[in-house]
């Protein structure tokens, strides 16, 4: 009888495994563009090896592979069937942050990854809620009050802490973490401006502040929840409050319960004054009537996680470019000495075309926002005929539309702020540091981040200007 089950298991295995063998081998699956950089899918798994062989450079990988499309799309398998739609196409970009805005939310999954930590505040907005927490954010963050913001805390900040530390370490010939330092500038600069709070973090003892660690905990715990292959692990760790989440737990709450004290200093000022003497943006939040002290928390974290690491990615990036192209360097001193120094310092920034486009040039090569997320509302066909599915994630690659050779030349891997102020005629339509649609970055609709109304006037300005608008 042993024999005969044996005999027939055998029989069994001999017929299956040629038909299991040939449904893995016909299940892989490869993009219709498929190019040689675009990784195998295999059942179940999906393309699990290449995702691990490449995690510790997610974007530059998927940015080779974006690269090597014939339409800068791909779809990335991720294991049980999850999909993910990565775009560097321009007109894709398009569609998804302008025209077909209203089908492109963050969604809910994107929500519920980063709830714990952002709350509902407006990078964690969709819908009415997120117009609400718009129009109130921009409301608040005007010109006026971006200029009041360079002239008075950037200036200060630059000319009493940030030079007197680089000239004392040139001085001395001492050797500066240049990351660390410009992370503490951003710092102290957005917690001023959003809270009229000086963290005073760029000071020359360069102290440890706890909640500056613990925010980039945080933010590297929140960001292992997105880059895991399967979600739902993280929510189990979560139930369980184990490993990275429970620590999650931990820094999200030294997080919150610093914000809430700044709230809470915020609105015992207010209380004792008779006239709203601060600028900031919490005075105004709190004095309009905002007074939901979770819902305003929620405001002072992301306000600094939106200004914070933005700028300093931003500063650091330039600042390596420019220490390895001493030919741009002395072009941008060159402006920095021509410029009237009877102008306000607001003025005098507007005018620096050239300095503005190495800033552009930077953020090409090196984008503070390397990749967004968006989920599909509904089913959905991209213009270059990408059909999406409703709940797909879809990301649209700044780091990778600042890489396309047919929009930049074949020296797009120089770092030549030149190319700004030469394209007459041309349309560059294929690069934004900075969203475009309808979410853009507050602080760059009022001027900042590739956004503004510069250079006018001085040589090369109109088409600098044209090409920022693009
Ligand atoms: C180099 C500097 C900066 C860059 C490159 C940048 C880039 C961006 C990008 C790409 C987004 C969209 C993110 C998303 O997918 O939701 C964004 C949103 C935002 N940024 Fe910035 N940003 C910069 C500086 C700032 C600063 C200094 C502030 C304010 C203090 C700020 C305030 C905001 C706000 C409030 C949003 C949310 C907009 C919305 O969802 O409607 N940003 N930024």
């Amino acid at each position: 009888m042993a024999d005969l089950i044996f005999t027939v298991l055998l029989l069994l295995l001999s017929i299956l495994s040629p038909l299991v063998f040939f449904f893995f081998i016909f299940s892989i699956t490869r993009n219709p563009s498929s190019t040689k950089k675009t990784p195998i899918s295999y059942p179940v798994v999906g393309s699990i090896f290449a995702i691990l062989k490449n995690k510790h450079r997610r974007v530059q990988w998927v940015s080779e592979i974006l690269t090597s499309t014939p339409n800068l799309t791909f779809t990335l398998h991720r294991p049980f069937g999850y999909r993910q739609v990565f775009t560097a196409n321009a007109a894709n970009v398009q569609h998804i942050l302008k025209s077909h805005f209203h089908n492109y939310p963050k969604g809910d999954a994107f929500r519920a990854t980063l709830r714990d930590f952002l709350g509902d505040s407006i990078f964690n907005a969709d819908g009415d809620n997120w117009k609400f927490l718009r129009q109130i954010s921009s409301h608040q963050f005007n010109t006026k009050s971006l200029r009041r913001f360079v002239e008075n805390v950037v200036d200060s900040e630059l000319s009493d802490r940030l030079l007197p530390i680089l000239r004392a370490a040139a001085g001395e010939s001492v050797v500066l973490d240049l990351q660390d330092i410009l992370q503490r500038f951003a710092f102290d600069n957005i917690c001023k401006i959003a809270f009229g709070y000086d963290p005073a973090y760029l000071v020359p003892s360069l102290p440890e502040t706890e909640f500056a660690s613990v925010f980039d905990d945080s933010l590297r715990f929140v960001s292992e929840r997105f880059n895991s292959n399967i979600p739902f692990i993280w929510k189990i760790k979560r139930a369980l409050s184990i490993g990275s989440e429970k620590q999650l737990q931990i820094t999200v709450g030294k997080v919150r319960e610093f914000a809430l004290q700044i709230v809470r200093e915020k609105k015992q000022e207010l209380k004792e004054k008779s006239s709203l003497e601060s600028e900031d943006f919490l005075s105004k939040f709190l004095s309009s009537g905002h007074s939901d002290e979770g819902f305003v928390t929620d405001v002072v974290i992301s306000f600094i996680l939106a200004g914070r690491d933005t700028t300093s990615a931003a500063l650091t990036w330039f600042f390596w470019l420019i220490s390895n192209h001493p030919e741009v360097e002395n072009e941008i001193l060159k402006e920095i000495t021509e410029i009237n120094s009877e102008e306000q310092i607001y003025d005098e920034v507007k005018n620096m075309v050239y300095t503005h486009a190495s800033l552009c040039e930077s953020m090409r090569l090196y984008p503070p926002v390397p990749l967004s997320t968006k989920s599909a509302l509904n089913d959905d066909v991209l213009p270059d005929g990408t059909p999406v599915k409703k709940g797909t994630r879809i990301s649209y690659h700044p780091y990778a539309m600042g890489r396309v050779e047919e929009v930049w030349g074949e020296d797009w891997a120089e770092f030549r702020p030149e190319r700004w102020l030469e394209w007459e005629d041309k349309w560059r339509d294929g690069f934004l540091a900075d969203e475009e649609g309808s979410r853009r970055s507050i602080a760059a609709v009022q001027g900042g981040a590739g956004g503004g109304n510069y250079g006018t006037g001085l040589r090369g300005g109109s088409s600098l200007n044209r090409r920022l608008k693009a």
